[in-house]
């Protein structure tokens, strides 16, 4: 893509990604994702903000060769992140580039020798707060463990009021042209900020809370990302909802998750849903597990408040696409949801009190449970009593 000035000498390098099918191995990308990197070129310095994936980096280096204005070679390269999407092009840069120091705290360096064997001589290590002059502009670099890896951190450059955030208040989605949200439309990657916070950094709430309130004050009027468009116009939107998602405030709706063999499950689940609507819950979201991704069942879930989920007993545990989903909450210890909780048997019955067991372990307000023997109109259920302890629990909190 074309090099673009994202604000006074500060110019995206980064690098559209359509062809890999799975990020991280694991979450797809129908639209891409765009791999961000970016020069900031000061009176007298420049430098290198984060690199792409191995695979990538001959763009990248074109895109620094297109920047005009620019030093045969920059000075500095700053490793916000060492995560492989960000890092991989380091060794060729540094090829590439054989004088430019490459800044990082001790993490970073840690990490760079160990997965690159980058040479000691190369290294200008930094500290929390501490600053680099460019010339006319400055670099200082603030540490934000965990988001979303330990060595991580941003760097602020005051003179553009511009923030280079790494993996924070990015999403996914390849760039469409544009790189600022000023210059084309970004509706499409809010979705895709929901699905990318909680696959790839949703573990890690409490570290991006304690990031936003160390740097929030700054008067930023630039986020960089290392995915996704920089912001601008949207800041306010942005960090609002990488904000609510961290700190646990959820969404008013309510996400069904079912599994089922021979659709006695799925009958139920597509009652509930009906009988939530009918109670006018109006944001309901419902996933077969066998069928839906794992990103979108996760994404969901983190979004919105409530959370039910039906399983059949399957070998006397749950049904697997259902104990992995769980298995997905109960890593990223997802908190704080209202939750249903419902299953089916024919002769012996495990999936309830092992869903129950999983909402125990995440401290998880289960307002109702339903275990149903064999078919769910055969009367042994109350179907509308589950329904109406839902609908109300949620009536009463709007
Ligand atoms: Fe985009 Fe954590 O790397």
């Amino acid at each position: 893509m074309a090099v673009k000035e994202v604000s006074k000498g500060i110019y995206y390098v980064g690098v559209n990604e359509r062809t890999i099918h799975l990020f991280e191995g694991l979450w797809p990308l129908p639209l891409g994702v765009s791999l961000n990197a970016y020069m900031v070129v000061g009176s007298e310095k420049t430098a290198l903000i984060d690199s792409v994936e191995w695979s990538d980096v001959e763009c990248q280096l074109d895109n620094i060769a297109a920047v005009e204005g620019r030093s045969a070679e920059p000075d500095y390269l700053v490793v916000n992140h060492m995560e492989p999407d960000h890092s991989g092009g380091i060794p060729e840069l540094c090829r590439r580039f054989p004088e430019m120091k490459v800044i990082g705290n001790n993490l970073t360096i840690q990490m760079l020798k160990g997965y690159y064997g980058i040479a000691d001589d190369r290294f200008v290590q930094i500290g929390d707060g501490e600053t680099i002059s460019l010339g006319d502009k400055t670099l200082q670099f603030f540490k934000t463990p965990m988001v979303h890896w330990p060595e991580t951190m941003m760097t602020w450059v005051a003179e553009n009021s511009t923030l280079f955030t790494g993996d924070a208040f990015g999403c996914f989605g390849a760039l469409e042209g544009g790189v600022v949200d000023t210059e084309f439309d970004t509706s499409r990657y809010i979705p895709e900020m929901y699905r990318y916070y909680s696959n790839i950094v949703g573990k890690y709430g409490t570290p991006v809370t304690n990031a936003i309130k160390k740097v929030g004050n700054l008067p930023f009027r630039f986020i960089c990302p290392t995915h996704g468009p920089v912001w601008h116009d949207r800041i306010p939107e942005i960090v609002e909802i990488y904000s609510r998602l961290s700190s646990s405030q959820w969404e008013d709706g309510i996400t069904i998750i079912y599994g089922s063999m021979y659709g006695h499950t799925a009958g139920m689940a597509s009652k509930i849903a009906d009988g939530l609507a009918e109670r006018e819950i109006r944001t309901i979201r419902v996933h077969d597990a066998s069928r839906s991704s794992m990103s979108d069942m996760i994404s969901d879930a983190f979004r919105y408040r409530g959370l039910v989920v039906g399983s059949p007993t399957y070998s006397m545990n749950l049904f697997p696409p259902v104990e992995a989903f769980m298995k997905a909450m109960e890593v990223r210890e997802v908190k704080g949801k209202v939750c249903g909780f419902f299953s089916n048997f024919t002769w012996a019955s495990a999936a309830l009190p092992l869903l129950e067991e999983y909402g125990g372990k995440l401290g998880w307000d289960v307002v109702a449970t339903m275990n149903v023997k064999m078919r769910p109109d055969c009367g042994c259920n109350d179907t509308a009593g589950f329904i109406d302890a839902l609908a109300d629990r949620f009536r009463s909190e709007a």
